[in-house]
């Protein structure tokens, strides 16, 4: 298959050495019984030239040993050549050569006919984990050579790693290796490298895209190596860069050292160089609360305190329950414990592993700090809400954002302004809100001069159906209109995309930072002036100008304040419920740090789950380690779902993966590239620097209208119940699946072969129909591939749970609405049919509680808020079962006129305005 065939450079190396294996194993066969060998040898030669740009990115099996592998094609030792390639490709189906018996491509003589070890066939297990490093240097052979075995001279049975270093001589060529080989952990920066490529790199131009300007060799050496670290930090924060100089190292070290780990003369030779590299994968290694926990758990105790599961002392002895045992084994009750010192810590005042675990968690998610959250982003969500949000506070937050924000910002009294996102009514599903809606509802805020109290915006990054915000840009519009702005980013299916570097970006924690960068630059600062020049102070401009532009903030106001909530355990390694807070705010000491603790307080238990603590703990170990290549193969695995439905015959006539076209309309999307991965990744890249909404490629909707089945029944009878196959979201005429990390390539093939079973009993039922069955399940197509009912946008609060004060603005007092209820002389029920009556009567009829119909699984109504024409046609176009907050029996809980009447004089009194408390500048 051509290289443009591919989504990814890694299937291009898989597919092109299982191609060598096969057909150099056939020409040895025939080679031998003197068959002609043409095609076969023509097929050889194909994938020896797929290999040869790319084979010199990584260390196994390395380049000596690929051209020794070509010299003996071409000398026609077909034998010996399809037992080394047999070799090579079995140790790297397998992960064998990751074993400490690392290939020696320089010893390959002794090796060169031998047969696959058991090892290699057997994918036995690395003794200890195995790495790369890169070495950017331009050198000889010899020299390199040279260089490989004076590193594995200073190897020692004890290490804890074995690694082996691949050597490149440009700039380029750090970056595509940075890019393309998964295993590298850390990067040498030598002093000479060249800048372009001696190679021909245009077959890898689909799969990288390099930086660097063309002024580069120009620059001084220790200009060099920063602009390199700073490329490769961009691609990989995580990799651990060393620079090797021969200058004046103590004078580096001044001005290089947050670049590099470390920095080195070159004349005090390698050991140095050797344990700092070791040191620094042993510092991401660590565990710190895993570690305590396990080693806790192997202390013999007398437990006097809660927990008689504690060391399993309840269980073993149990004439009742030692099934437990037997299931879950011994060690998880050794590690359950309530104590909080013998090297434990206490998650609420941690001052030990735990602390040291949540700095580490800061260090490899970007944030300035970490909580460990464990009991989910519905905790974690309220946790942040609480700790910045004061009753009266106003609030911006979209509509389907997940429950947990309803009931955080009820809980904390917030005044909720709802936003609208736009909508997807052929899949009867919402996007995200757009950069216009959030302006113009600050900007109603600012005219009505209720600016003051706005606190907060809050935004689902990505939402459920993988939308992707431009968070920098978000954040950068809103702050030049409200410079205090808080940010909370709802990232509970997000916490991968830190690994990826075409992902980063678009996290919270990346875009926080990056912003904080731009905002001290003169070129903003010069930027920032000249949008003065062209539109006067933004406090006075006109709202049509700031709506119709995009906005630049004053750098000197402008604070970065920046929260994201992630569940872990859904898109990376935790046990459930493991979730993390990440915190990126300037002013988090001086004005958060004591209300988040109270907010943690509140919401956290006091006998919080070791178990998930240390899930989380190995969970980022796995991230900083593995996270890139993870999450690049699921990626990988998404694309081949996609491919395998939309290119099935069978399939395809029934089945269409949703586009980044169908799920974000093109006014949103300024690249105009509708399939941004499929088009390449410099066009991907395109894409999601510029579009205002993305499509995470790892989420895959396919669209089922044609089948005539609805969403849920899909999901429940077809899928789940018959074939086991989980999936988490449905619409009317649409099924999500998601890749995570977990998702093998084997399951997108069961997956696969599910949906043609499915296909092929459909199509066998069609056949089968009499002219009455047809008619239904044509009448069933129809109804799911017709637009349904328009989604309803969010219809208002009745005044009563306004302020009543000024300019009528949206938001509305979800608290006071909803307590209210708990008076039930002031409720009534009321059923669909009277509450249509009413409102087409003109009455305000105002529902107490939320009426989450599921699917769709967002609150049609909230407390407070008036029902519409628009919300009663969609809730009758709804055949879902479920639907929280309306009883079947008695229909929807209303406000009765008494109420309303209360709820508008006992208003409370308008929060005093912040800018006049001591200390708190305007
Ligand atoms: C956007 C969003 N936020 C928060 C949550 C809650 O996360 P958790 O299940 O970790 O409590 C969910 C759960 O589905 C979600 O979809």
């Amino acid at each position: 298959m051509p290289a443009g065939a591919y989504n990814s450079l890694w299937q291009v190396r898989t597919d092109a050495w299982s191609t060598l294996e096969e057909s150099t194993a056939q020409l040895a066969l025939r080679g031998a019984r003197q068959h002609p060998v043409e095609s076969l040898a023509d097929t050889v030669a194909e994938a020896l030239a797929v290999l040869a740009p790319i084979e010199r990115f990584w260390a196994f099996p390395g380049m000596r040993a690929f051209y020794r592998v070509r010299r003996l094609f071409a000398t026609g030792k077909y034998d010996r050549c399809a037992t080394m390639v047999t070799r090579i490709n079995r140790s790297l189906a397998t992960d064998s050569y990751r074993g400490s018996q690392t290939w020696d491509a320089d010893a390959e003589d002794d090796a060169r006919d031998r047969e696959p070890s058991q090892a290699d066939q057997a994918g036995a297990r690395p003794q200890r984990p195995y790495f790369e490093v890169l070495i950017v240097e331009d050198m000889t052979e010899d020299q390199e050579r040279a260089l490989r075995e004076e590193f594995r001279r200073w190897r020692r049975p004890d290490d804890q790693f074995v690694y082996e270093i691949v050597v490149v001589p440009s700039f380029d060529d750090a970056l595509m290796a940075a890019r393309l080989n998964f295993r590298l952990q850390a990067c040498v920066v030598r002093r000479r490298f060249a800048h372009r490529s001696r190679h021909d790199t245009s077959s890898l131009r689909q799969f990288v895209s390099l930086l660097g300007s063309d002024d580069l060799m120009d620059r001084p050496p220790d200009e060099r190596a920063q602009v390199l670290a700073r490329s490769l930090a961009r691609i990989r924060p995580e990799l651990d860069l060393y620079l090797m100089t021969e200058v004046a190292v103590e004078d580096m070290a001044g001005r290089l050292s947050h670049h590099f780990r470390r920095i080195f003369h070159t004349r005090e030779g390698s050991l140095e160089l050797h344990l700092s590299i070791l040191d620094g994968v042993a510092a991401r290694y660590r565990a710190p609360f895993f570690s305590a926990l396990r080693s806790y758990s192997h202390r013999p105790t007398g437990v006097f305190h809660a927990l008689p599961i504690s060391h399993g002392k309840s269980i073993v002895n149990s004439h009742w329950i030692s099934d437990m045992v037997d299931f879950y084994g011994l060690d998880i009750f050794l590690a359950e414990t309530s104590a909080t010192c013998g090297g434990l810590d206490s998650l609420l005042e941690p001052t030990g592993p735990l602390r040291d675990a949540q700095e580490l968690a800061a260090k490899t998610f970007g944030s300035r700090k970490t909580y460990f959250v464990t009991n989910g982003t519905s905790t974690a969500n309220k946790v942040v809400v609480q700790a910045l949000v004061q009753p009266g506070d106003i609030v911006l937050v979209d509509r389907n954002c997940h429950q947990s924000h309803h009931y955080g910002l009820m809980l904390a009294g917030a005044m909720v302004t709802y936003l609208d996102a736009y909508r997807l009514n052929q899949y009867s599903m919402y996007g995200a809100v757009p950069i216009t809606e959030i302006k113009s509802q600050l900007l109603a805020l600012r005219r009505a001069g209720k600016l003051d109290r706005v606190k907060m915006l809050l935004l689902t990054n990505c939402t459920f159906d993988g939308i992707v915000y431009d968070v920098q840009r978000v954040m950068q519009e809103c702050l030049a209109i409200k410079p205090d702005l808080i940010f909370l980013w709802d990232e509970a299916w997000f916490a991968f995309a830190r690994f990826h570097p075409v992902y980063r970006p678009r996290t919270a924690m990346r875009a926080a930072r990056t912003l904080a960068e731009i905002l001290r630059l003169p070129e903003h600062r010069a930027r920032y002036d000249a949008q003065t020049e062209e539109i006067g102070a933004i406090d006075a401009a006109d709202d049509e100008v700031l709506l119709n532009r995009r906005l630049l903030p004053d750098p000197a106001r402008a604070r970065v304040r920046v929260y994201s909530t992630q569940s872990t355990h859904k898109t990376l390694t935790s046990l459930r419920q493991g979730s993390m807070i990440h915190v990126w705010d300037q002013d988090f000491s001086q004005k958060v740090e004591e209300t988040f603790h109270e907010a943690y307080m509140t919401h956290t238990s006091t006998s919080p789950n070791y178990q998930i603590l240390a899930s989380l703990d190995l969970g980022r170990r796995q991230a900083a380690l593995e996270g890139f290549e993870l999450v690049q193969k699921q990626i990988e695995n998404a694309m081949r779902l996609r491919d395998a439905v939309d290119q099935h015959p069978l399939l395809s006539r029934y089945m269409r993966c949703l586009t980044t076209a169908d799920l974000i309309p093109a006014e949103y999307r300024p690249s105009g590239i509708d399939q941004p991965l499929h088009a390449g990744l410099p066009k991907m890249i395109t894409a999601w620097d510029c579009d205002e909404f993305v499509l995470d490629p790892s989420r895959v909707t396919i669209y089922i209208g044609t089948t005539g089945i609805e969403g849920d029944a899909f999901k429940r009878r077809h899928l789940m119940d018959r074939y086991g196959v989980q999936i988490n979201k449905t619409s009317r005429n649409t099924v999500l699946f998601m890749t995570t990390i977990g998702t093998t390539r084997s399951s997108v093939a069961y997956l696969i072969e599910v949906l043609v079973t499915m296909a092929r009993e459909l199509e066998a039922q069609l056949t089968d129909m009499s002219p009455n069955e047809r008619a239904a399940h044509e009448r069933a197509v129809l109804r799911l591939t017709s637009p349904s009912a328009p989604l309803p946008d969010f219809s208002g609060f009745h005044p009563s749970f306004t302020d009543g004060r000024g300019l009528p603005t949206r938001e509305g007092d979800v608290r006071r609405a909803f307590y209210l209820a708990y008076n039930d002389s002031y409720c009534e029920y009321l059923m669909p049919d009277e509450v249509e009556q009413r409102v087409e009567a003109g009455e305000q009829v105002v529902s107490t509680t939320y009426v989450t119909p599921y699917p769709p699984g967002f609150p049609v109504l909230v407390p407070g808020q008036v029902f519409s024409p628009q919300i009663l046609a969609f809730m009758r176009s709804l055949d879902t079962p479920e639907v929280h907050g309306y009883r079947a029996d008695a229909g929807y809980r209303v406000y009765v006129d008494k109420a309303l009447e209360i709820a508008a004089t006992t208003r409370p009194a308008p929060p005093p305005d912040p800018r006049s408390a001591p200390g708190n500048a305007p």
